[in-house]
């Protein structure tokens, strides 16, 4: 950490120690303009942080920060394909995926969009023919259902889109497959044709346990009917040719992508194929677009007005500022309801580090934990927690201002909960408000005692409001890409690679044995601790049973 960061973090836990620092309230009544002056618009899309306790000073201090940290410089080197994931020696160039050709992002003497333009078309071929009947199943059906067989990056972010936006209409139908956990597969399995069904494995490695093991299996269904044309029903989603052939896929029917592409932003890439398949390639280039405008906004934009540097500064200031450790999305769109999932792989293995870019331990707290459901949902669940309990969790509420259905009388309702989350967290109810409503109920002065403490909100908890006009493809494409330059910032910010994830190989590791003393049916003795081996002799002994 430079000289400039080490005062600008100063200069952040000092405006953070001041007793008003996490009072939000009060600012709103010092200054009618604060939501002028504290939401900001890119390309439609409204971010309001006036409901945090963020002042001109506080943000300044912020800035100060992202200047200290070479925030700009940091995002250019990123574009320009220098190998920022240090760890792994790797360029990170997700924003390759979505620009034109002639965007010329290049690395290490690849023409990284030449690849990704060579790609796209033939993934753009490939879905027009699915969809349009042009590629048939073995027995010559048309395919009907998309199975994307595929877990972390290669199943969340498809997976959340296409529950976005898939519509009845729709030609096919998208599937996900993800854990190993068979039970997944068996509940699957009845709502599949083995001759209408296409099968993707979407794995970046193309040896990761879950996804072989379940393709595997669904290969195994589909060769039980289609014998060893079963094939033709198989494409694969890779970084790794040779493992994919290996598989038995043909170079044709295997749609790559460069090890540039990380798994959790790795949707704009082969990944993808399912979103295109299910909603069409219209709706696949439109997401695309949605994240392109985002990605220029964030390259072209002053720090002060950039969206996505606002919300990573916003997060430095509740996490490192006021220390609040974690933070709940809540998206006011059914829609929307596995954005959360998808975020908190994007933010938590993106962010969950504790060693500096130079292996030194971090300075300062790292990763919020991330967790959500979907408006109102939320509010019936964990929302009691962050009106009134003690640890403050700063909330992202997603609104959406357009349904796509004619139910107005229930949207306006939708939004009118959320809309009351944010005010009721920002607010809360002091306890005179609540005495007066209790006796201007008629409660007697005795029970109005009773219950005070239990009815009072304390307020000054912190929302980001995002507003978008309408959830259609671009739009969606805009909202991802804002969390993923998010968490680049963020990575920046406090000084970690956000872009490997050692954090999921010990694990991993440990599992092999394991599953060599599961399949001997007894642990071997004295390699694990206790509880380890108490827990496999009890396993092992009820499989038995
Ligand atoms: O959980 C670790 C991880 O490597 C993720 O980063 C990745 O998205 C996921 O596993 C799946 O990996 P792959 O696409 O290589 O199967």
């Amino acid at each position: 950490m430079n000289e400039a960061m080490r005062a600008a973090w100063a200069e952040i836990a000092s405006l953070a120690a001041a007793p008003d620092a996490a009072a939000i309230r009060p600012l709103f009544a010092a200054d009618p303009g604060r939501f002028g002056r504290f939401s900001w618009a890119a390309d439609g899309l409204l971010l309001d942080l006036s409901k945090t306790s963020l002042n001109a000073p506080r943000l300044a201090a912020l800035l100060g920060l992202a200047q200290a940290a070479g925030l700009a410089e940091r995002r250019d080197a990123m574009a320009a394909g220098e190998a920022i994931n240090a760890t792994e020696r790797r360029a990170v160039l997700h924003m390759a995926l979505r620009a034109p050709r002639e965007a010329g992002f290049r690395t290490g003497g690849e023409d990284a969009s030449a690849a990704v333009a060579q790609v796209l078309e033939r993934m753009g071929q490939f879905t027009r023919l699915v969809r349009g009947g042009g590629v048939l199943g073995a027995t010559g059906e048309r395919f009907t259902d998309v199975v994307n067989i595929g877990i972390g990056g290669s199943d969340l972010g498809p997976a959340m889109v296409t529950r976005a936006l898939w519509t009845p209409a729709a030609p096919m139908r998208a599937h996900y497959l993800a854990n190993v956990d068979a039970h997944a597969w068996e509940a699957l399995r009845p709502q599949l044709d083995p001759a209408r069904t296409l099968v993707l494995v979407a794995s970046k490695t193309f040896t990761t346990q879950e996804t072989m093991t379940n393709a595997a299996l669904v290969r195994d269904w589909l060769r039980g009917t289609l014998g060893e044309q079963a094939g033709q029903h198989f494409a694969a989603l890779s970084t790794n040719m040779q493992a994919t052939a290996a598989f038995g896929i043909p170079a044709e029917r295997v749609f790559p992508f460069r090890d540039w592409v990380g798994g959790r932003f790795s949707l704009w890439s082969a990944i993808g194929l399912s979103i295109a398949l299910a909603l069409g390639w219209d709706a696949f280039t439109r997401l695309l677009a949605g994240a392109r405008a985002m990605d220029e906004h964030f390259l072209g934009t002053k720090l002060e007005a950039n969206l996505p540097v606002l919300l990573a500064l916003a997060e430095i200031w509740h996490v490192n500022g006021l220390g609040y450790p974690t933070r709940a999305v809540l998206p006011y769109d059914e829609r929307l309801a596995r954005l959360p999932a998808h975020l908190q792989q994007l933010e938590m293995e993106s962010l969950g580090k504790r060693v500096a870019l130079d292996g030194s331990a971090v300075a300062q707290a790292t990763g919020a934990v991330v967790f959500g459901e979907p408006g109102t949902n939320a509010q019936h669940s964990f929302m009691q927690l962050i009106h009134q309990g003690t640890m403050p969790v700063p909330c992202d509420i997603l609104l959406v201002a357009q349904p796509d259905h004619p139910h107005a009388d229930s949207h306006r309702k939708l939004l009118a909960n959320g809309l009351a989350q944010a005010e009721a967290l920002m607010r809360g109810k002091a306890a005179e408000e609540v005495e007066a409503e209790m006796a201007e109920a008629g409660v007697p002065a005795a029970e109005i005692a009773r219950l005070l403490p239990h009815r009072i909100f304390p307020g000054n908890r912190p929302s980001a409001t995002l507003l978008l006009p309408h959830l259609d493809a671009f739009t969606l494409g805009q909202v991802v890409a804002l969390y993923e330059h998010k968490v680049f910032c963020l990575g920046a910010l406090w000084g970690i690679n956000a872009f490997d994830q050692w954090g999921v190989e010990l694990g991993k590791q440990l599992a092999g044995p394991i599953l060599a003393e599961l399949e001997a049916g007894t642990p071997k003795p004295g390699a694990h601790d206790g509880s380890t081996e108490g827990l496999l002799r009890t396993i092992s002994g009820a499989w038995r049973a």
